[in-house]
């Protein structure tokens, strides 16, 4: 019962096999939310392109992505999980909405962009709750330098500059190696270079943890405490996470790393070495502006709206909350199976934002019959008004219907 085609951004797009975008999703593409200037992300954005200053600042770009940019350029395996249809969104077979905006470094690096950013909206298959939403935002940043001994010296030249800098501000880094066995440098690499760029890049995103951050420590005179992590993604190596330690707990702000040089060499810029990093915008936004619940960011209320102004990071003010209302949907799994996601993103495209939480509660296997059954309690709210009984009602008999509709679920 798929239409033969779905329009998307004033395009008709065929549908196979692999369709799995929904409505609700669809609804979000034209939003661009992160290009308001007075929106707490397009707030963050103009702060980080700010920070970044000669860095060129792109946007704009369509979400729609062949799984070849979205992952095969990026040197993912052909087994890796975001590829899965129930971890990312697929227009068809040949074309998805991107999970990450690591999916436009090969054209940027490409058009011969040095220093760059780009901020887009990113699409992933995920649970509900405060802070998971399928739709957010991240900013791609990166820098490219000429792997010659003038590319160094202009590297050196700029870490002396950042040390001076980070010298003379109030923070305290925690680090690990630039290289290390579990994260190594690329063979291709000379490794004076890779370590030369790493330190580049740790320093650049010192400073601006120092700039988003820095001054809004609470207690006034306490350090900005930045710690370092080594991680792993496809497309670099020596790779690592940020964290920041804000209001008494670590957080998690960033990936980055050293670019694979396959992707340097795939834009037709080889013979250069560079780093990138990519940020979730909700994340530090959540963080920054104290917006308690992500999907507040969708929010068209004037009491959310009307709080922010462009430029400016400011504290937000919660307007009451309306009451939650619980609703339990019990049900056998059929035999082929039902993956979470699959649930999660049914009850997101019957009653939208309505949901503001929804969790598998309960699971039994029966002894004789060898039946799964589970249990999910979908929490109700809305953020801008008070839901009646009778209509939570009414929204959870549509969840339960389209659920035997869509999945052949028994109903208990
Ligand atoms: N694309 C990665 C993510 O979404 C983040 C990243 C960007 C890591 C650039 C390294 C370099 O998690």
């Amino acid at each position: 019962n798929k239409p033969p085609t779905i329009p998307l951004l004033g395009q008709k797009y065929p549908t196979d096999s692999s369709t799995n975008i929904t409505s609700a999703i669809t609804d979000k593409l034209a939003r661009n939310l992160y290009l308001e200037p007075a929106h707490p992300l397009g707030i963050l954005r103009s702060v980080v392109e700010r920070h970044f200053s000669d860095f060129t600042a792109l946007s704009g770009w369509s979400p729609l992505v062949t799984p070849s940019k979205n992952f095969d350029d990026l040197g993912f395996p052909e087994d890796h999980p975001g590829r899965a249809l129930t971890d990312s969104y697929y227009i068809n077979r040949d074309l998805m909405l991107r999970t990450h905006t690591s999916a436009h470094e090969v054209e940027v690096f490409s058009r011969g962009e040095r220093r760059w950013l780009l901020s887009a909206d990113v699409y992933r298959r995920d649970e509900i709750d405060a802070s998971h939403y399928p739709v957010f935002h991240q900013m791609e940043g990166a820098r490219v330098f000429p792997a010659t001994p003038a590319g160094m010296a202009e590297v050196e030249e700029d870490n002396a500059r950042l040390t001076a800098h980070l010298e003379r501000s109030n923070i305290v880094i925690e680090d690990v190696p630039h290289i290390s066995a579990t994260n190594p440098p690329q063979p291709t690499h000379d490794l004076r270079h890779a370590e030369l760029v790493a330190l580049n890049l740790k320093l650049s995103l010192n400073s601006l943890m120092l700039s988003l951050f820095g001054g809004r420590t609470g207690t006034s005179g306490e350090p900005l405490r930045v710690r370092w992590i080594e991680a792993y993604f496809p497309f670099t190596t020596p790779s690592f996470e940020v964290e920041v330690f804000f209001h008494g707990k670590w957080l998690e702000i960033l990936g980055c790393g050293v670019v694979q040089q396959q992707t340097l060499n795939r834009a037709n810029v080889p013979d250069n070495i560079s780093w990138a990093f990519g940020l979730g915008l909700e994340r530090i936004a959540m963080i920054l502006f104290s917006i308690p619940d992500i999907r507040l960011f969708w929010s068209k209320d004037p009491r959310f709206l009307t709080q922010f102004a462009a430029g400016e990071i400011t504290t937000f003010k919660p307007y009451s909350k309306y009451p939650p209302c619980y609703k339990d949907v019990s049900f056998w799994v059929p035999d082929t199976g039902l993956h979470d996601n699959d649930v999660f993103d049914l009850v997101r495209d019957t009653v939208g934002d309505l949901a503001e939480d929804v969790k598998m509660i309960d699971t039994f296997t029966h002894p004789k019959s060898h039946r799964t059954s589970r249990c999910y309690r979908i929490n109700y709210r809305s953020m801008d008004r008070s839901l009646s009984n009778e209509e939570t009602n009414d929204l959870n008999a549509a969840v339960v219907s389209r659920l035997a509709e869509a999945f052949g679920v028994e109903i208990r």
